[in-house]
């Protein structure tokens, strides 16, 4: 018997379970992309979650699991965007190239850990791989995701190389490194969650790796971050969350339903303790919408 829920709407299917079962009930070969977000094996909490594996082989073993059955889910054109903790990647990049094809290894930059490290360079990345099933034949929508090239657009140099000179192009596919602020209390996005991730990041992850009508999978959607952007952007989409409080925050998030068992599901209200123009400490609130008032 299966033991997970399921809640839809016209776009998007939240699975209240583990993933490992999930998975296995999501028909072959119907996934455009997975952007697959798992807990890093480096022992924060999720709610009631532990975020700790006995050994680093073991959280390996664990993720080649649910990385199989993501394999099997994505069609022969589709595309599997993997985060983890720098120090687990390597496994799971030995093991995925003997599987897929990895085209980028990205690094997600942000400009604060949270901890000031004083004794080591502290971590501000978290690595990301993509991979295709076929590199021959993938979705990748370079125009969309274009960003301002510098030699371009900002020092207008001219390429003499070229028979006739010219302008160096204004715009350009991102590298590698992609810088986005981490999703901090004071952004609108934020809910409370300890590893969101940001809209802009999955933004660009979803343009460029799908086309609107597409389906798109996220095995670990924690706050639903992939979901609410998919929907943004016309894609249809599958979130896998075991925590309750969490697909709560989903169900509301894709405005599936704005009652759950009895209870009102409400945006965070957040409180701020700031000075004002007088010098004054003041509290005051914003609401999802982002709107400032005074508590
Ligand atoms: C790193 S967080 C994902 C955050 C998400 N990308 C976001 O933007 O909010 C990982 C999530 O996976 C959930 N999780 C852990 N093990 C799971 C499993 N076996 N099946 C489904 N979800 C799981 C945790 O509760 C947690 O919310």
């Amino acid at each position: 018997m299966e033991s997970f829920e399921k809640y839809t709407s016209n776009s998007a299917t939240i699975y209240q379970g583990d993933c490992l079962e999930v998975l296995r009930a999501i028909d072959n070969e119907s996934v455009d992309l997975i952007f697959a977000d798992p807990p890093y094996n480096i022992g924060k909490k999720f709610g009631e979650f532990k975020d700790a594996w006995p050994s680093d082989i073991k959280y390996a073993e664990w993720c080649y699991q649910w990385l199989g059955l993501c394999i099997q889910k994505l069609k022969p054109t589709g595309s599997l965007y993997v985060m983890t903790s720098t120090q687990a990647m390597p496994y799971i990049d030995l093991w995925l190239r003997e599987r897929l094809t990895i085209m980028s290894r990205v690094m997600w930059h942000y400009d604060s850990s949270g901890v000031q490290a004083k004794k080591l360079f502290g971590s501000l990345y978290e690595p990301i791989l993509f991979c295709v099933k076929n590199p021959r034949d993938y979705v990748f929508n370079a125009s969309d995701i274009e960003v301002e090239a510098k030699t371009g657009a900002k020092r207008k140099l001219i390429d003499y190389r070229k028979k006739e000179p010219t302008p160096y192009k204004s715009t350009k596919v991102p590298g590698n490194v992609w810088y986005f602020p981490r999703v901090r209390y004071r952004m609108s996005e934020y809910e409370n969650h300890p590893t969101q991730k940001p809209e802009a990041l999955l933004e660009r992850i979803i343009r460029a790796s799908t086309n609107k009508g597409d389906q798109v999978l996220d095995p670990f959607a924690g706050t639903f971050t992939t979901c609410a952007v998919a929907k943004k952007l016309g894609r249809f989409s599958i979130g896998i969350e075991m925590q309750l409080e969490y697909v709560k925050v989903g169900l509301r998030r894709l405005g599936i339903t704005k009652q759950f068992k009895g209870e009102e599901l409400l945006p965070l209200d957040k409180t701020y303790i700031r000075n004002n123009k007088n010098g004054m400490r003041e509290e005051s609130r914003k609401n999802q919408q982002g709107r400032l008032f005074s508590a």
